[in-house]
């Protein structure tokens, strides 16, 4: 028996797959210094891992321009606020959606207050998706950015991005992708996906520690600084320079979080490598080599989506012969990631949540999932929110019996 069963992973994903803990401790241990800042040994070398791991995240997220615009930053939500920030100007238009987490409603808030920008947002169908072309009616002649998530953190619908970014390309708009739910999960290709700015964080899907995190600038576009110090580079000037990533990345790096990231990359290769799937994939087609890192990650996240896809499959099907339950989304329909959302008849999500983890350790997310426009539309604003479940790669059967187990309790107590 397991002291918890985590069912969290949306939030932040624990644990982490081994080789990511033992190698941020042996190499921060050994080379523990500030990176690109001096021209010691030690600082070199801790540069070298901050550039290969540029590199490796360049080549993961599909981004065919130069690694140095992979810009480290503190977890998504930084990388939002940089993007949104270094891009939107007073009168843009910009289109995003009503399932968006606060880490980009808040910013384009402050920016409408701020500067007067004007925001619209479309709403996503009864399960969640929403339609690409509600997203080109919206277009006006000052529309300049559409900013979506990948994956809905309620109900982990995922959302046409290609769509998405074929709109943007043709109505000479730029894409922002937050791919905080599917980083790690679902393959990116910001090439193929006519993706112009992607923001990850790296402790989710990603496998890196907390505090991690990036923004991917696509070649061409331009994003302006909204911080500005020490980068190790021209420390003469007054301004701060202009190529990537110091234009974004002023201030000591988290070294420990891109050590974190390098070693989870590794780790995706390996899983890549080892995975034994040869199928064909289109996506592989034309790759420069059969064992690049974007191929091995790539076959990586179809063994990651295939087993969390399959316990999510697993679970919705006990949950909807238990009579009270209420799943919320898409259901086992694709495309989703693994977390979806649930309510049990006469209680509150809160409630459950408590009792999950009170009587039988299950540790989930209950209430708003810090997207208010998504619950108001879905009717749980009022209401107290969902019970939010999001199985990992390292969830197994025992707590797929647990959760199982204790929901079907809860579920019987309420309608006592
Ligand atoms: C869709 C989405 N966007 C943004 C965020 C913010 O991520 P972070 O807190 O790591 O900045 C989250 C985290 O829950 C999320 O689910």
């Amino acid at each position: 028996m397991k002291d918890n069963y985590y069912f969290d992973n949306a939030a932040t994903t624990w644990p982490k797959p081994e080789c990511v803990y033992t190698s941020i401790d042996r190499v921060y241990r050994a080379l523990g210094v500030n990176p690109g800042r001096a021209g010691h040994a030690m600082s070199v070398e801790a540069e070298s891992h901050v550039a290969r791991a540029r590199r490796l995240l360049s080549e993961f997220f599909g981004h065919r321009g130069s690694p140095e615009r992979v810009v480290f930053a503190a977890n998504a939500t930084d990388a939002l606020n940089t993007a949104l920030l270094g891009v939107l100007q007073p009168g843009d238009h910009v289109i995003t959606t009503r399932l968006e987490h606060n880490s980009v409603l808040r910013p384009l808030h402050h920016l409408r207050e701020r500067i007067g920008l004007e925001v619209s947002h479309i709403p996503a169908d009864g399960k969640g998706y929403v339609d690409p072309d509600d997203i080109a009616a919206a277009f006006n002649r000052r529309t300049r950015l559409i900013v979506a998530t990948h994956a809905s953190n309620v109900l982990g619908s995922v959302q046409p991005i290609a769509a998405f970014g074929a709109v943007a390309r043709e109505r000479g708009a730029l894409l922002l992708v937050d791919a905080c739910q599917t980083a790690g999960v679902v393959p990116i290709d910001m090439d193929r996906m006519h993706i112009d700015l992607l923001a990850f964080t790296g402790h989710k899907g990603m496998f890196g520690p907390m505090g991690s995190g990036g923004l991917v600038v696509g070649e061409g576009v331009d994003v302006k600084a909204s911080r500005f110090g020490g980068t190790g580079v021209n420390s003469a000037a007054p301004s701060q320079p202009t190529d990537y990533p110091h234009r974004l990345e002023a201030g000591t790096l988290n070294l420990v979080g891109i050590l974190g990231l390098e070693a989870a990359q590794d780790w995706f290769a390996d899983l890549g490598r080892t995975s034994g799937s040869q199928d064909a994939d289109p996506d592989e087609a034309g790759a420069s080599s059969a064992d690049s890192h974007g191929v091995l990650t790539r076959r990586a996240l179809r063994v990651v989506e295939a087993r969390e896809l399959g316990i999510t499959g697993r679970m919705l099907d006990a949950l909807e012969q238990i009579p009270g339950v209420t799943i919320h989304g898409p259901g086992i329909a694709t495309p989703r990631v693994s977390t979806f959302s649930m309510n049990v008849a006469g209680l509150d999500a809160a409630q459950v949540g408590d009792m999950l983890d009170g009587d039988g350790n299950v540790c989930v997310r209950a209430g708003l999932h810090c997207a208010p426009m998504l619950h108001q539309d879905m009717g749980t604003l009022e209401t107290g929110g969902t019970v939010r479940f999001s199985p990992g790669f390292f969830t197994d059967e025992e707590d797929v019996s647990a959760a199982l187990d204790a929901i079907l309790e809860i579920a019987r107590f309420a309608q006592r």
